[in-house]
């Protein structure tokens, strides 16, 4: 443990990247969660432009999506004065450490990486060095503000165990630098499943009718539900294994509607498939509903979004260069001395 969380409410931290639309799968594995941690925490959520570029990116496109995400944190319920939010490439921090970390990490841990080899595999035209060390900025991410908590969806656990194993490792050469994290996995909804492939992760990467927005209008929430592959039974029963597409339905509005599994399940006694999409449609519909309209209004206010994230990025940017100086002086780097024009 450092001095800083000993002093300090402990830190969360978390980031998204702005490179598409967020579907429920994001809001249910991850945002949805933010929220509740704000109380007993010190919050920071980022939006992870960095990480967005290692697949291309219209850069005008990317400028929109990242403002539009800091507008969906604050739709969600995250108050931008109680909750870091900011863009991480305001804070030149991440990369630095970021750099100073790929020493640290080995070349056999980033090829095990599931992401990565995904990723690798569905763009095979761009499988740049970013890509590949893409864990490792989001370790640095993590690392730079010595946070404790990493609230995400199941697809990231492997990442958190790499954040781990490379915060012990630098901790054991340079003593107690890091602290190391544990991630936050919600227990419903941590992987909500694609509607037409339910056995691979809903991305809003894959086609539309297989993922719903978090900014999809009621009608088109209706029609991708009402087409969501189901099965052949008929019988409403949660069931992973065999019934994927009708336990990822479950899934969903267990999640949004704060009720356990079995409740939802109770709920639809004695009714068909039909009865069961036209629930989830409406609790998918309604957990939408204010933060759609609040979204609304924040998007006809950018300057208020903008100037939150401006706000941010200098705090946040106080706090990494805490933890990005301790790590130069400990790696033997020497520090400029800016008063008397030599270094130290
Ligand atoms: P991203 O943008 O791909 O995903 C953001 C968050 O959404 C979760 N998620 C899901 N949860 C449940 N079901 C799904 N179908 C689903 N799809 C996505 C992800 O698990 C994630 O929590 N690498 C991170 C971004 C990042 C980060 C960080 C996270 C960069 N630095 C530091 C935490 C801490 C990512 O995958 O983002």
């Amino acid at each position: 443990m450092t001095d800083q969380t000993t002093e300090r409410k402990p830190i969360i931290y978390s980031g998204i990247q702005p490179s598409g639309v967020l579907t429920i799968g994001n809001y249910i594995g991850a945002l949805k969660n933010f929220k509740l941690l704000e109380k007993e925490y010190e919050c920071f959520y980022s939006i992870v432009d960095m990480h967005a570029i290692t697949l291309r990116q219209n850069a005008a496109e990317l400028r929109r999506r990242t403002i539009e995400l800091a507008a969906l944190y604050i739709a969600s319920g995250l108050d931008p004065d109680k909750n870091l939010i900011y863009c991480q490439s305001h804070v030149p921090a991440h990369a630095e450490l970021a750099w100073i970390l790929d020493c640290f990490t080995y070349m056999g841990e980033l090829q095990r990486m599931t992401q990565f080899k995904e990723k690798a595999a569905k763009n095979e035209a761009n499988i740049n060095a970013g890509l590949f060390t893409y864990p490792v900025l989001m370790a640095a991410d993590i690392l730079l503000y010595q946070s404790n908590l990493v609230p995400v969806g199941s697809d990231q656990q492997q990442h958190l165990e790499l954040t781990r194993d490379i915060a012990i490792r630098f901790n054991n050469i340079y003593g107690d630098v890091f602290t190391v994290p544990e991630a936050h996995i919600g227990k419903i909804g941590s992987r909500v499943m694609s509607l037409q492939e339910p056995a691979s992760k809903m991305s809003k990467s894959d086609p539309e009718d297989t993922y719903i927005s978090m900014l999809d209008r009621p009608d088109d929430i209706r029609r991708k539900i009402k087409r969501a592959v189901t099965d052949s039974d008929a019988e409403i029963r949660f069931d992973p294994e065999n019934k994927p597409g009708v336990s990822n339905l479950l899934s969903i509005a267990a999640a949004l509607s704060d009720q356990s599994i079995d409740g939802v399940v109770n709920s639809l006694q004695g009714k068909g498939y039909g009865d069961l999409k036209q629930t989830v449609a409406e609790i998918v519909i309604e957990a939408m509903r204010p933060i759609q309209s609040e979204f609304d209004r924040l998007m006809a206010d950018k300057a208020y979004v903008q100037a939150a994230l401006s706000r941010n990025a200098e705090t946040v940017a106080g706090r990494a260069a805490k933890t990005l100086y301790k790590v130069k002086k400990k790696v033997g780097y020497t520090l400029p001395d800016r008063k008397q024009g030599r270094v130290q």
